[in-house]
């Protein structure tokens, strides 16, 4: 995979709005779910905000606060 893949996606999110973060790491769609994970036995991990906020969502899928990227992707 390339390493650019992993650069995580900065995405305004909207307060209470629900979102479908992929964490199969196959949707076409990163870093939201596309349905792509029916094939990985996986799910997508539901995320709201309080307050509508730009956050970076991560793309590597191995950060340690999912769905927000911790930095994790620079060492893989
Ligand atoms: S496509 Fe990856 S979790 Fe749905």
């Amino acid at each position: 995979m390339d390493k650019k893949q992993f650069k995580p996606i900065a995405v305004e999110l909207k307060k209470d709005k629900l979102y479908y973060w992929c964490q199969c790491g196959h949707s076409k769609n990163q870093p939201f779910c596309d349905g792509s994970h029916e094939a990985y036995f996986c799910e997508p991990m539901l995320v709201t905000v309080p307050e509508t906020v730009t956050r970076k969502l991560c793309t590597c899928k191995q950060s340690g606060n999912k769905p927000y990227c911790d930095g994790t992707h620079r060492t893989l």
